[in-house]
Parts: structure tokens; sequence; C-alpha cells
């Protein structure tokens, strides 16, 4: 990826300055210090997921074992940013089994230690991975024993007692649906799990698995790039009372500004493998940015914080979860809870929006084929 000063200068900084606190490293931009005074611990509204309340804005802590640009985070300092999120009145944090694997789950259960009953973590089953070295074995894996296994791996390392919202990361081709609705009941039984959770499912499956053990939130890109789920997914979710928690709310840095025509990315970091960013594509779908920045300069805000309101705006039951590494950009994102549209400035945002077409495929093949899938009925 081209290199912007900002994340050059946070590179040598970070190499120089070694075990010094994020915080202390971070410059806010102008636009984040007018936020970083409105926003203070406990502050933050509130949404509903179905039953589950949460801060209108979670964090995704994904990237905090190893960024899209392939760095390695400071573990300490990825602790300190989840803390931080927290001090904010971030309330709802997002990892999943197959995040390192496992080392997300570690670094969120560290962070979280002091403040457990406070906030609402989710983690994610659904793929082949080796319970004790985290090995991926490839594919998917649902069956009902390898869920229950899955569990007390996370809540080992999320050193917790229950996961509040688990999620199935993909649906498994192979495993009926009401089978996966079992396994996780007899884990609410137990106490271990307290809502559950589908990811990029086809749609006859949420349907089914609501059916057998209610969901509480549906997890599945969106974003002003994406906006797939404004076909049927956002509308069933609303018929059957599921939240909705958009992820890559930011289109992967896209829509705040971290990536351009001239962005080129490094060997290994996955968004140099999808189409919608390559040399041919970017210049048609940077007409999205001139559009988010354009309404930055009028609400007087950072374009990221544009396209988080922007999700938020679509309906009160989605929580966006954008991911980061960095204090300055937390602070950026939680500022996006203080962005709003009058009606008509939504009419006026929502139709520039839908005016520009995406250039290119949302995610490579092999990634893309497991979204969408319907499980087996039960026979
Ligand atoms: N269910 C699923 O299948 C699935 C798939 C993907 C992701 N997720 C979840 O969704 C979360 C978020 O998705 P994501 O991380 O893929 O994408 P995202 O939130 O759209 O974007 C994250 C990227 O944007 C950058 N960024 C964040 N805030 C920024 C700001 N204010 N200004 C400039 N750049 C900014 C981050 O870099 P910095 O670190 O430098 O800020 C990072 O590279 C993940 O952490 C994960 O929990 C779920």
């Amino acid at each position: 990826m081209t290199n912007s000063p900002l994340s050059i200068a946070r590179r040598s900084v970070l190499a120089a300055a070694g075990g010094l606190a994020l915080s202390q490293l971070a410059r806010p931009t102008q636009a984040t210090a007018q936020t970083q005074n409105v926003t203070r611990a406990g502050d933050l509204p509130k949404r509903k997921l179905g039953q589950l309340e949460v801060s209108a804005i979670g964090l995704g802590v994904q990237n905090m074992h190893r960024t899209y640009t392939t760095l390695i985070p400071n573990r300490n300092e990825m602790v300190g940013l989840i803390r931080e999120a927290h001090d904010r009145g971030v309330t709802f944090f997002d990892t999943a089994e197959a995040y390192g694997p496992h080392e997300c789950e570690r670094i969120l259960g560290e962070a979280i230690k002091g403040f457990r009953d406070e906030v609402v973590i989710t983690s994610k089953f659904g793929f082949d991975i080796d319970f004790e070295t985290g090995e991926r074995r490839g594919g998917r894996n649902s069956r009902p024993e390898h869920i229950k296994r899955a569990v007390e791996g996370m809540l080992e390392r999320l050193g917790t007692d229950r996961i509040d919202l688990l999620y199935q990361h993909r649906v498994d081709p192979e495993v009926p649906i009401e089978d996966v609705a079992g396994a996780v009941k007899d884990l609410m039984d137990e106490g271990k799990v307290l809502h559950w959770g589908m990811s990029e499912m086809g749609l006859q499956t949420l349907r089914r698995a609501h059916a057998v053990l209610p969901v509480t939130a549906v997890q599945s890109e969106y974003s002003m790039l994406w906006r797939g789920p404004e076909g049927d997914v956002l509308a069933t979710c609303e018929e059957l009372g599921i939240g909705f928690v958009p992820w890559s709310p930011l289109a992967v840095g896209f829509l705040a500004g971290a990536i351009d025509e001239q962005t080129r990315f490094a060997e290994g970091d996955f968004r140099g493998n999808t189409t919608r960013f390559s040399p041919e594509n970017l210049p048609q779908n940077m007409a999205l940015v001139d559009v988010v920045r354009d309404w930055a300069g009028r609400k007087g805000a950072e374009p990221g914080q544009i396209a988080l309101a922007w999700l938020m705006a679509q309906k009160p039951w989605i929580v966006p979860i954008p991911g980061t590494t960095q204090t300055n950009h937390l602070v950026q994102n939680i500022g996006a809870t203080e962005v709003s549209f009058s009606a008509a400035e939504l009419d006026e945002l929502n139709a520039a929006v839908r005016q520009i077409e995406m250039a290119g495929a949302r995610l490579p093949n092999a990634v893309q084929v497991m979204s969408g899938v319907e499980a087996p009925t039960k026979i």
C-alpha cells in the first residue's frame, strides 16, 4: 500500500519509541481534537440489537494481531486501545476465533479484565481451526460438537464465563442450521452464551434459524461502498426484529481516506486481492470518496465520520464496528455518533451514494462463495 505521511511517521515513531503508550504517540487532527472534548466516558448513545443494548458504535479488534498493511501492532498498545475505547463509552467489542486465529480473543480478554461486566463481547465460530494450535485446516465447521469445543476455548481466551453474542461466522454447507441452533441453545442453557447471531448467511437460513432460536443480530458487510444488505437482508432483519452490525463499515479504510487512486498494496495485504481496489477500478470508486469529502466539509466532520454516521442514519438498530489500531482513529470514529443528518440531508446523501456504482468485486472469489450460503435442510 502507498504510505501516507502519517502512517510513515507513525511507524518510525513507533520503532523509535518502543513501549510508549499509543495515546502518547497519536497526533489528533483538528476535527479529532473537537470530538475529543465531547466524547467522555460513558456518554455514548446506546442502541439495541434485538434485546441487547450496546453503545451506538462498537470496536472491531480483528486487526489487532496484524493490520491490513501487514504491521504487527504492539500488543500492549492494543490492550491499551481497547481500554481507551471503554473509557470513552464503547461497550461493544467484536472478535472471532478466526482472528489471529485465537490471538485477538486473547488480546480482548486481557484488555477487559477490569471491566468485563460493563461490556458486551462477541466472538464467532464456524471455521475449521485447530483447538490447540489455532492452525486453519481450511473450510468451515459448524458441527455441534465442534461448536461446543470451540466455545470452551473462546471462554478461556476471553477470560470470561459467557459470550454475550456468539455468531456463526459463515454458514456450513454440510450442517443444517437447526443443528447449529441446537448446539447454541445447549450453550445458552449452560449460561455460556447469552445471544446468538449470523454472518453473511443466506436469507432462508436466517429465517429458519430465527424460527428455532431467536437471532439477536446479523453481521454482514455494509458500507457506502458495499450496499448489498439493502436488498432483502435489512428488510428481513426489520421484519424479524433482528439487529444489524455492519462489518468493514469504512470499507477497510477506503471511506476514511486511507486509500486513493495511487494506492498499491503490499504483498499479504488482503485488500490488494479485491478488484474494487485494483488500479483499473479505483478511479471510478473514488467518486464515492468525493461525495464523502464533500459532506465532511458541509458537516464539519471527518470523511470516516460521514461514512459511519450514514450507516447509523439508515436504521436505529444498526451498530457499526469500525476496526482500528490507532487512538486518533478510534476517537474520530466514536465522534461519528455526534454527526446527524436532517431528513432532507439524508435523502440527498442517500441519492448521491446510490448514484455511484461500485466497480470491481467486493471480495476475492474464494471468500465471496462463502457468503449467502443456505444450510442444508434437516432430514
Ligand atoms: N463477520 C465477518 O466476516 C467480518 C469480516 C471482516 C471484519 N469483521 C469485523 O468488522 C470489524 C471492522 O472491519 P474492518 O477492520 O475489516 O474494516 P473497517 O472498519 O471498514 O476499516 C478498518 C481499516 O480502516 C482504517 N481506519 C479505521 N478508522 C480510520 C479512520 N478514522 N481514519 C483512517 N483510517 C481508519 C484502519 O486502519 P488503522 O488501524 O490504521 O486505523 C483499518 O485499516 C473487524 O475488526 C471485525 O471485527 C467481520
